[in-house]
């Protein structure tokens, strides 16, 4: 890229300021991401500025607008992403001089959408070839989990980059090639476990895509999702790998495994507590009837009941060598029956992802 090319400012308060936001910016043109106590860029170098910040705290906001003030002058075009749309948060954007304000619930290949449009380039979608980068993506999203899921095997540390490595790569994966294009790829791994929380995983994502979540909200989901099983890196594998079911011994020491991921994951350092939960909980349900504790309705958090759902139709469409694969018309139909188990509202909003995955990928 020549340093002629328009240079994009991401100024972000985000723990890993935007990075997957960027990421795709860097498609269209360079982006150079700063944190709010960073020095701007000169503004004749900056074709644009795009904020990921949350419009909180007098400082924070007197910050963003002395940051913003040689942009504004330069009549450069301003991109606010919300952090949520309240009308609070809309205010502050113009007030800060954004020319354009994009929704809390913006992917950030919208996002970049909007910016290849203010810079009158290209637009960089999805990729012509969306199913060599989705097998792209899957591919080092499955050398990133191998690599968590062994570490806690062998009771050694494992990072937390490489976990959001993983979740966004998933989250690109599925962005890239859709939800039946992630099914097709990960029902052809032959471990049953990668297989289920892989599925887990790219479910959770297309979940929250169709929810509209923020993209953190997004990232915590996916996050949650790609660790839920991680306690069954302890559980023998004669049981984990049974073929038919467990007797009673066998499916006691089964159902330790949100326990032992609970407990693996708070040795790896700081998680969120919603990560935290939805690994210990997932078994959980909403009539009482899960374990490990019987918890019930409020008791669970939202967090837990998405990932739950995700779980539970994953387990139902994975492919093993010696079953029949379930279409997943009949595993959504088993969802909808379980009744009080599960919040029949996700349930409902979990249609599309069920109805995307019946779909054939497209070509
Ligand atoms: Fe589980
Ligand atoms: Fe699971």
């Amino acid at each position: 890229m020549s340093t002629d090319d328009p240079t994009v400012l991401l100024i972000s308060d985000r723990d890993d300021q935007s990075r997957e936001l960027g990421n795709w910016i860097g498609r269209v043109c360079s982006c150079r991401n700063i944190a709010l106590d960073e020095p701007p860029a000169r503004a004749n170098a900056v074709a644009a500025v795009v904020t990921d910040v949350a419009f909180r705290g007098a400082a924070g906001i007197a910050r963003l607008r002395s940051l913003l003030a040689p942009y504004r002058a330069a009549a450069t075009p301003i991109m606010a992403v919300l952090r949520d749309n309240s009308h609070y948060e809309q205010v502050q954007a113009v007030a800060l001089g954004a020319s354009s304000v994009l929704p809390a619930t913006a992917s950030s290949v919208e996002i970049c959408r909007a910016v290849a449009a203010a810079l009158g380039a290209d637009i960089p979608a999805a990729p012509a070839n969306a199913a060599a980068s989705a097998a792209q993506h899957a591919e080092q999203a499955r050398l990133e989990f191998h690599t968590i899921f062994r570490a806690a095997t062998c009771g050694e540390a494992f990072t937390r980059a490489e976990v959001e490595n993983a979740t966004d790569a998933v989250i690109e994966a599925v962005a890239d090639g859709g939800i039946r294009r992630w099914l097709d790829i990960v029902w052809t791994y032959d471990n049953g476990t990668y297989q289920h929380c892989m599925l887990v995983t790219g479910l959770a994502a297309e979940f929250a895509k169709s929810l509209g979540l923020s993209a953190n909200d997004q990232e915590r989901l996916v996050r949650g999702a790609l660790l839920h099983d991680l306690g069954k890196a302890k559980i023998p594998l004669q049981i984990l790998n049974k073929q038919g079911r467990l007797d009673p011994a066998e499916l006691t020491i089964m159902r330790t495994h949100p326990g032992i991921g609970h407990e693996i994951l708070c040795g790896q350092g700081s998680y969120e507590p919603e990560i935290l939960e939805v690994v210990l909980r997932h078994h959980e349900l909403l009539d009482g009837s899960g374990y490990p504790d019987g918890l019930s309705g409020s008791q669970i958090g939202d967090l837990v009941r998405l990932t739950t759902i995700c779980d539970i139709y994953a387990a139902l469409i994975e492919r093993r060598p010696y079953k029949q694969p379930m279409p997943p018309t009949r595993a959504f139909d088993i969802l909808h029956d379980m009744g009080g188990k599960l919040e029949a509202a996700l349930v409902r909003a979990f249609t599309r992802v069920a109805e995307s995955s019946a779909a054939p990928a497209a070509a």
